[in-house]
């Protein structure tokens, strides 16, 4: 396949949509990557028919590039010793934690920061072969902050956009970092830099103007150069119409009857899905719902929590500890607190694809989101969407972005286990009127803004940075 320069929009992001895999009997095959990144850019570049640069997930050979499932994918390969300073080191053991209100202690290893600038510079080498004079390209997400000033110097022609799909922490978390300036500065090369929330673009400019000494106006950053960078909010979202016409089909419907009777037909069902990650706040809320259950609230007879647990980054330390110590804490409770064929907590360690999930969703009566600080968190987006009678409540973490729109939700402080106790009485208790009313409300939000109004909203955003520059990119088409 000849690439070069042919593609007028190119996504350049840590993973590719897909993950190569190894199966039993040594064939090799591809299997959809896990995370919400993926879930919302999927649909984007399906509508406008560009190239995605990303890690295949192993550390195989160089791969060429290929088709998948109608996607132009374009593999960039990491050696083993990358994949742990620059992928488990840097972007998940130093990076991720500081940008989530350190919840876990960040890692500052000088030897890490070197394989993120290479790894950038692989990244944004790539991009600047594929791409079209005047294209568009849009990076992705903190693995990737150095990419967009390492492309302007290769190519300024290009357009480039970033966003940031984690929360952009406050000045006084990110000084912390000993590369603090050279991230700015890469975030710099972008034309647009996105963000979740406006409090993520204000931290950013607030930074910029500290510590980099470029003037700002709002959210405008004034470059000595001439050139500007805006940065402003864009809320993503998910493919609203994919998770309703999933939740409205027979099959789903079905699937979802066989997990309420799998689990013993119980009158309540609440439902918690998350990567296993120590920022999405698993520990407090089962001991908050366990809790619940020895006081004589709820009764494991009529009453269930079915936890799902996607594994994630298993070979960073603090994601082994967590593992351990969700393992040890469900098994207290079920030893303390379940019957013979009635676990308190019905745990599941493992991904599952979206027909699962929907039905899922389908089957829970409470869906319960609590993380300790999250970029935007889809599933309780995703949850909304497949609660197609209104009816279901929703338990969400103030410190979820989705808090900010989905504002009718039980909304609970994940560090206040007496408050989220309350909360889940509260939606257990509620009247159907009460559950319908609030439901509703979030139903019209995620029905109207869908991943697909996000992207158009930010490409357009993109084009007009530079009207006079570079082509015109097709938003992401309605569907
Ligand atoms: C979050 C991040 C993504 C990441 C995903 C899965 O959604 O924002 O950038 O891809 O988690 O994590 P992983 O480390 O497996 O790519």
């Amino acid at each position: 396949m000849t690439d070069k320069g042919s593609a007028d929009l190119v996504i350049v992001a840590n993973r590719l949509p897909v993950d190569r895999v190894t199966n039993a009997d040594g064939s090799v095959g591809w299997r959809r990557s896990p995370g919400g990144l993926v879930t919302a850019l999927e649909p984007v570049l399906r509508a406008n028919e560009g190239a995605w640069i990303g890690w295949p997930g192993s550390t195989e050979t160089e791969l060429e590039p290929f088709m998948e499932d109608g996607l132009r994918l374009v593999p960039v390969g990491l050696s083993d010793q990358e994949v742990e300073y620059f992928y488990e080191g840097f972007s998940n053991g130093t990076l991720w934690p500081l940008y989530h209100d350190v919840v876990a202690k960040p890692e500052f290893h000088r030897d890490w920061w070197i394989d993120y600038v290479k790894v950038n510079q692989r990244f944004a080498d790539r991009a600047a072969e594929i791409a079209s004079e005047g294209a568009s390209v849009w990076v992705q997400d903190y693995q990737m902050q150095l990419v967009p000033q390492m492309l302007r110097e290769l190519r300024p022609d290009l357009r480039i956009g970033f966003f940031l799909h984690i929360p952009f922490p406050p000045a006084e978390l990110f000084q912390q970092l000993p590369w603090r300036r050279q991230i700015l500065e890469g975030l710099l090369g972008a034309d647009l830099v996105g963000f979740q929330l406006a409090g993520g673009a204000a931290n950013f400019v607030r930074l910029v103007r500290q510590r980099v000494g470029h003037k700002t106006h709002r959210d405008m950053v004034y470059l000595p150069d001439g050139r500007t960078v805006k940065a402003a909010a864009f809320p993503i979202s998910i493919d609203t119409a994919v998770f309703q016409k999933l939740a409205e089909s027979d099959s789903v419907a079905e699937r979802a009857a066989e997990i309420r009777t799998e689990l013993g037909n119980p009158r309540t069902i609440f439902l918690g899905i998350d990567r296993l990650d120590y920022t999405k706040g698993i520990y407090a809320r089962l001991r908050a719902y366990s809790e619940l259950v020895r006081d004589g609230h709820f009764d494991v007879e009529d009453t269930v929590f079915v936890q799902v647990a996607t594994p994630s980054r298993e070979r960073v330390g603090q994601y082994r500890v967590l593992r351990d110590d969700i393992d040890r804490l469900v098994g207290r409770i079920n030893g303390d607190l379940g019957r013979i064929g009635k676990p308190v907590i019905s745990y599941l360690h493992s991904s599952y694809p979206q027909h699962e999930m929907a039905a899922l969703y389908r089957a829970a009566d409470i869906m319960v989101v609590t993380p300790l600080r999250d970029g935007m968190n889809l599933v309780a987006k995703e949850y909304v969407a497949c609660r197609l009678e209104d009816d279901g409540a929703l338990v969400l973490s103030e410190f979820a972005g989705a808090a900010d729109e989905l504002r009718q939700a039980w909304l609970v402080n994940p560090y206040d286990i007496n408050g989220m106790k309350s909360a889940l009485r509260e939606a257990y208790d509620a009247e159907p009127r009460e559950i319908n009313r609030r439901m509703r409300a979030m139903r019209k939000t995620v029905l109207e803004n869908d991943v697909s109004r996000w992207a158009q909203h930010f490409l357009e955003e993109l084009a007009a940075t530079r009207p006079e520059h570079g082509k015109v990119v097709r938003d992401s088409t309605p569907r």
